[in-house]
């Protein structure tokens, strides 16, 4: 699966994205800085949501994962 987790770079969301690459999926996730291989997404900023997009470029996400707080 491809698996889209906001809020990826500690607490639950990291261990979640480190559960799911372990397991095999392939994981997309993001952080307010961004940085490494975490996209750059505020999801209180509705502009920041075009550049997860174009980051995805239009690949199918099989599960998303609206952990950000
Ligand atoms: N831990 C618990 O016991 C518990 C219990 C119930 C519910 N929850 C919920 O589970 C979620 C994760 O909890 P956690 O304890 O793992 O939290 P955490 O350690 O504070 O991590 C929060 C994550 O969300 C990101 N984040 C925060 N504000 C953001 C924003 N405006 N836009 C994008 N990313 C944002 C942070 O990344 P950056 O700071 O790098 O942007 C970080 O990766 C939260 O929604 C929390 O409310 C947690």
């Amino acid at each position: 699966m491809h698996i889209v987790i906001t809020g990826a770079s500690r607490g639950i969301g990291a261990a979640l994205a480190a559960r799911y690459r372990a397991g095999g999926h392939d994981v997309t996730g993001t952080a307010r800085a961004g940085g490494g291989d975490l996209v750059a997404l505020d999801v209180t900023q509705a502009d920041d949501f075009g550049r997860l997009a174009a980051h995805l470029g239009g690949r199918a996400v099989d599960l998303l994962i609206c952990n950000a707080g």
